[in-house]
């Protein structure tokens, strides 16, 4: 490299000092990165519930705690992208406003098994009981574990409760009657009949078509 050139002098410098290039790299990685996230951090606080998207009954909520409890999520997302063989195999792509009362949301990218984000009436109550008892019976070749202890298990509703408060400081709007009465949603109800009816509420609200 020739030395009577300034900017190659100085440049060269960076290069053969790792340390002055790593602080350097990190400002540049900051910029870039503020430039990406603060934006979204605003849209974010901005984004409405999609019409009919509603708060969890209370059913669904505990099997809603019930799928993140047996860690469906880990083979499981909820978020079809907007990819031509996604929409055309699950239905239309997710968006932000289905998910406003998820917390955590579930979108995930992890799919040793189907996406669920849609999964809500392409089965009968009947098949999912069966499936999560023991999936090869209904799907041979599954590799889902069972998870037959589902059956027969109560749900707690005093705890139930309670996570509709929680839910409701996080901005979730229930109403008092509705927690008030989460108890008794329950009380006859097993932990199968939550998962079931969880899955079967899923992308209810989402836009139809691909
Ligand atoms: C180890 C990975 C794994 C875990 C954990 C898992 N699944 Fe699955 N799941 C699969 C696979 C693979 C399939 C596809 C074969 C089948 O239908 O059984 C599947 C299929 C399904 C389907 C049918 C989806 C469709 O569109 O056909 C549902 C519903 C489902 N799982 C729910 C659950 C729930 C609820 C849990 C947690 C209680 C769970 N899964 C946990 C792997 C998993």
């Amino acid at each position: 490299m020739s030395n009577d050139n300034n900017q190659g002098f100085s440049h060269e410098k960076i290069e053969k000092n790792v340390g002055l290039m790593a602080v350097l790299i990190t400002i540049a990685v900051s910029f870039g990165g503020l430039a990406q996230i603060v934006p979204l951090m605003f849209q974010a606080e901005a984004v409405d519930p999609l019409p009919g998207v509603k708060p969890y009954p209370a059913l669904e909520l505990a099997g809603r705690d019930i799928y993140i409890r047996e860690g469906c999520y880990n083979c499981h997302s909820q978020m079809v992208r907007s990819l031509r063989f996604e929409t055309e195999r699950y239905g239309h792509y997710s968006l932000a406003g289905e998910s406003v009362y998820d917390h955590p949301f579930q979108w995930g990218s992890k799919r040793t098994g189907p996406d669920l984000a849609r999964v809500g009436g392409r089965y009968s109550d009947e098949w999912h009981r069966a499936h999560l008892a023991n999936p090869r019976d209904v799907v041979p070749e599954s590799n889902m574990p069972s998870f037959p202890w589902l059956e027969n298990r109560e749900i707690d509703g005093v705890q139930l409760a309670a996570n509709m408060r929680g839910l409701r400081k996080l901005g979730v709007p229930y109403t008092q009657e509705e927690i008030d009465g989460a108890a008794d949603a329950v009380a006859d109800k097993t932990e199968i009949d939550a998962v079931v009816a969880y899955l079967q509420g899923l992308g209810k609200a989402a836009p139809k078509g691909g």
